[in-house]
């Protein structure tokens, strides 16, 4: 299997926490892949290691073939990786195209690549001068997501982004995350089990701070003891 990302056995402490005791995760290269566990299991912190902003202190990282560990988050994101985060950082005091402009990595980013995204997301055109203030949670999502797509990236790593949505967003957002992994490979933190186990090819489980399983979502779904074992929900 042709791994972009290949996260091996990583521990991260914040302050004096041992938060990560051994993370592993292998995305296939165009595939979703989704990060699933309880409250607390260390979801986000696995996204931020990645990413170098809460880097482990054992373990590797490879992307793209390359031992990423231990360089800076800014050069990391620079190899192509977007990062959605759980809280969706967007500009609020700017409108949705200086959001969009702003997420630009190089010069003509915004502009060779607003076609696709207004096509992802036909909302953001009509919204475009609207400031981030104005737009309901999701339509704030939806940029969010626009905004790691402005850069040249292979690799999305997008935090929950159902969290508070109501169903009918829900579903237009789960529509334009499967279309987008056409583009890039994307890694998916989600709580809702049903939005995950419809889009995810993958999934990785994480409990207490270590992955502990993972596999093809299509066996996970079939499996409810295991479901309801590490996710509470079946
Ligand atoms: N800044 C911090 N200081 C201390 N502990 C932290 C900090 N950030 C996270 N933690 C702890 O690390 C553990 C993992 O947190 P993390 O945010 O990675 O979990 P998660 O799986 O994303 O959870 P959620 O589903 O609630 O988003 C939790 O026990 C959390 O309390
Ligand atoms: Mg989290």
């Amino acid at each position: 299997m042709d791994y972009i990302l290949d996260v091996q056995d990583i521990h991260t402490f914040i302050g004096q926490y041992h938060i990560l005791q051994g993370v592993s995760v292998r995305v296939p290269r165009g595939s979703i892949t989704a990060l699933l566990g309880r409250n607390g299991a260390g979801k986000t912190t696995t996204l931020k290691s990645i990413l170098g902003l809460t880097p482990p202190r054992q373990g590797k990282i490879m992307f793209e073939g390359n031992e990423i560990q231990g360089m800076l988050s800014f050069n990391i994101a620079s190899l192509g990786i977007g990062f959605v985060p759980e809280n969706r950082s967007i500009f609020r005091d700017l409108s949705v195209e200086e959001n969009l402009k702003i997420a630009e990595r190089k010069k003509g980013d915004y502009a060779g690549k607003k076609g696709f995204i207004f096509t992802l997301f036909p909302d953001l055109k009509r919204l475009i001068n609207l400031s981030g203030i104005n737009l309901s949670g999701g339509q704030q999502q939806m940029l969010a997501i626009a905004r790691a797509l402005v850069a040249d990236n292979c690799l999305l790593l997008i935090d929950e982004p159902s969290e508070g949505l109501a169903p009918v967003l829900i579903e237009q957002l789960m529509k334009a995350i499967q279309q987008l992994s056409a583009y890039s490979t994307v890694v998916l933190v989600e709580q809702n089990f049903l939005v995950a186990s419809q889009l995810a090819e993958y999934y990785v489980i994480i409990e207490e701070g270590r992955s502990v399983k993972e596999g093809k979502m299509k066996d996970l779904t079939n499996d409810k003891a295991t479901i309801q074992h590490y996710l509470g929900a079946a």
